[in-house]
């Protein structure tokens, strides 16, 4: 029985223009070209998140809604000094209040942006955790926006699945692995049940950078 997306009681959200979506799109490609992680890490998400997503009966617009969200989940990074954001170390207390930062920092571009009000919460809350663990507020269980958790997930399994200097990429079996062992304590129980039923096949830089090709073209997005 697959998880369904609960109701939110909200109206359908109008169509985002595709203006606003290039401005997203520039913007996040800035963030990401801090190099936090590699370029297209926050489409890459976007693409992951959509397909959850159509894993679970969502339909548009909140398809492209949750792409855009993905695309601007992490903006906040810009206010994060280098030195924080690429210390080849463990951060700091103090550092790593600054880092937990973003989240609240990325709502905040993301309010700044007319027509996407409603995704505000979606992104402030996408590190907040199924335990109440997370940030910026602990939130807990279905306390949390269900789109900042299925982007969590999507955000997880891309971080896990990256090539990064210190260490190599996970394969598909190790992340889906981690994703199941922190089921119900970081991620939604019911979501990483889907997430493990249909995982995604692309986990490599090149292939994911062609899925997020294909899935553009596919989709309005593009
Ligand atoms: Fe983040």
């Amino acid at each position: 029985m697959p998880h369904k997306i609960p109701p939110t009681g909200q109206a359908p959200s109008p169509d985002i223009p595709r203006r606003t979506i290039d401005y997203v799109r520039a913007l996040s490609a800035c963030v990401d070209a801090k190099g936090d992680y590699f370029p297209g890490h926050s489409d890459a998400v976007g693409y992951l998140v959509t397909l959850y997503a159509t894993e679970l009966d969502v339909q548009e617009p909140l398809l492209s809604e949750l792409h855009v969200a993905a695309m601007l989940h992490d903006t906040g990074k810009i206010r994060v000094a280098d030195s924080i954001l690429l210390a080849p170390r463990s951060l700091t207390d103090d550092e790593w209040k600054i880092m937990r930062q973003h989240s609240v920092w990325s709502s905040e571009i993301t309010a700044s942006i007319g027509g996407l009000e409603h995704l505000v919460s979606w992104v402030r809350h996408h590190h907040e955790h199924w335990d109440g663990s997370g940030y910026p507020d602990g939130l807990k269980g279905e306390e949390i926006p269900w789109q900042s958790r299925l982007l969590l997930i999507a955000d997880a399994f891309h971080v896990m699945t990256a090539h990064r200097p210190y260490r190599r990429a996970m394969t598909r079996v190790e992340a889906l692995t981690v994703l199941h062992n922190c089921s119900g304590k970081q991620f939604d129980p019911g979501f990483i049940d889907n997430a493990l039923a249909r995982p995604p096949v692309v986990t490599q830089r090149e292939s994911m950078s062609d899925a997020v090709q294909v899935s553009s073209r596919r989709r309005r997005l593009a």
